[in-house]
């Protein structure tokens, strides 16, 4: 929890200081690899790589962090929550280490409107 907070707080910053996300922060920069290496973009998009059905250019301002960490590690239920269809349906990630994980949605949360 304590760590989310730094990641939050280091996110926040860098945009504040920098005013675009493009000034990359480790966490963020790990969160890509994580993104890359576990091969999200089989069905996901980010900037028009990836399956362009599943698009999350915009998912920071979707999802809270935590739905988004819910997507990550239990799939199927939050499939269930929002009644997804869309195939084929994404599995959990649970596996991944925790770092990896926070890593990946401090990432994901960057991904905003503009
Ligand atoms: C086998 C295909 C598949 C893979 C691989 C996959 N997903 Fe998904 N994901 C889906 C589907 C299907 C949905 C349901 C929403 C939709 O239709 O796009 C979804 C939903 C999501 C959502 C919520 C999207 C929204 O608009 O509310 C997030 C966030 C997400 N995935 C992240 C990831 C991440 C991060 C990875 C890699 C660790 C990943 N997904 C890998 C198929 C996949």
């Amino acid at each position: 929890m304590l760590y989310r907070l730094q990641v939050l707080a280091t996110v926040w910053l860098s945009l504040t200081l920098t005013g675009s996300a493009s000034a990359q922060t480790p966490a963020i920069d790990k969160g890509t690899q994580v993104f890359a290496a576990q091969k999200c973009s089989i069905c996901h998009a980010i900037a028009g790589k990836g399956n362009a059905k599943g698009a999350l250019d915009t998912i920071g301002s979707k999802l809270s962090p935590d739905e988004i960490r819910q997507w990550i590690v239990d799939a199927p239920a939050m499939a269930a929550r929002v009644n997804a269809t869309r195939k084929p349906a994404m599995k959990s990630f649970a596996s991944l280490s925790k770092d990896d994980l926070d890593a990946l949605v401090a990432y994901l949360q960057t991904l905003k409107k503009t």
